[in-house]
């Protein structure tokens, strides 16, 4: 194995020994089966190249400094991935079968898990697809789930330093009675476009307001969206977001430290209220907003006039750290070890 910079890793593919594979067929599923091939054989007729029918998932496992590795609230993720099969017609896998997928896909990569201290993890990204051959617009009858993993930095180079996004105005990720709740393919597809011409003008992401009227804050590309004021943590409710594992963290974080949690509707004019804001999940951890520009009116709201996260931000990021690499006490049962 290379030498690896801990430290430097970036939020990217890296590769790792093994990866493990489920096949459902004849209306089970099989034994697992462990793969060192990156590759993967499937029909040209496969439902997931034609119609979409691809979910994904994306959860860490943490080292701790007790060398003890550490998954985060991995049922959590397990009954998303079952709603996103559910949501386009997937065969669900059991949660058992995640479990052991997971699990071994771990043990088999132990290597990979980087040591306690660098701020890095290693990202498990579980992936559904329909494999069965289909022409016409029907859901497969065969599907694969599959695990790989990745050792990991910060998702956005800027790490926990603030970052600016825009708001794109022109497009949107997923319609309101569509599929932006779960965690399918096409919804990322559909923010390649946006995303790359943000980036393109200096931005990390964009924010996307719902599809219906254009005048709610949804959620980021890769996360969700929270603000702060008043003791109180806000963070949008759409039926178009995906329901983001750590932001549900961090609202029982923040109620354990007294503030007050609002879930509900954010008007873009509520920007301007805000003390903090930021963005949320399983990549992006807490990542703290200096600015959000709207690309069509030109607008901008500006946060971290001193250029650092704010101590609301900071707060709930170390808690929730502390959690994940078992510095802090797991009171919620949110930890399971790797065994
Ligand atoms: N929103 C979107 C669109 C995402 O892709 C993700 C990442 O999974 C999140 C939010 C955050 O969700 P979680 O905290 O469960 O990783
Ligand atoms: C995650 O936070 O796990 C994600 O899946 C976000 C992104 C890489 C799509």
């Amino acid at each position: 194995m290379q030498n690896i910079e801990w430290s430097k890793l970036p939020f990217g593919y890296f590769k790792t020994d093994y990866n493990v594979r489920c096949f459902y067929r004849n209306g089970q599923w099989g034994e697992i089966e462990v793969s060192s091939s990156e590759i993967i054989n499937i029909h040209m007729a496969a439902t997931c190249l034609h119609y979409g029918q691809e979910a994904f998932e994306g959860m860490k496992a943490y080292r701790g400094k007790d060398e003890r590795i550490r998954f985060f609230r991995w049922e959590d993720n397990a009954k998303r991935l079952q709603d996103s099969a559910e949501g386009i017609m997937m065969a669900k896998p059991p949660l058992d079968l995640f479990h052991k997928m997971i699990t071994k896909a771990v043990r088999l990569n132990e290597k990979y898990v980087p040591p306690y201290g660098h701020g890095a993890s290693l990202y498990i990204r579980p992936l559904l697809v329909g494999t069965g051959a289909q022409v016409g617009v029907n859901p497969a009858k065969e599907y694969m789930l599959l695990i790989f993993v990745t050792p990991v930095g910060p998702y956005f180079k800027e790490g926990f330093n603030p970052v600016s996004i825009q708001i794109a105005g022109d497009y949107d990720r997923a319609a309101p009675q569509g599929t932006g709740n779960i965690k399918v393919g096409g919804n990322y597809a559909g923010s390649l476009q946006p995303t790359e011409r943000a980036k393109a003008e200096g931005y990390a992401a964009v924010l996307f307001l719902d599809a219906k009227e254009n005048k709610y804050i949804d959620e980021a590309g890769p996360a969700n969206f929270f603000g702060i004021k008043n003791n109180t943590y806000i963070t949008p409710e759409s039926t178009s977001i995906l329901p983001s594992i750590t932001n549900k963290s961090i609202m029982q974080l923040a109620k354990d430290e007294g503030m007050t949690v609002e879930q509900r509707k954010v008007p873009v004019e509520e920007l301007e209220t805000f003390e903090e804001i930021g963005a949320c999940g399983t990549a992006a951890i807490i990542t703290p907003i200096r600015k959000i520009t709207d690309r069509k009116t030109g607008k901008t709201y500006e946060f971290c006039k001193d250029g650092k996260a704010g101590p609301v931000s900071t707060k709930l990021y170390k808690k929730l750290q502390d959690i994940q690499y078992g510095e802090e006490t797991d009171k919620h049962g949110w930890i399971t070890f790797v065994e």
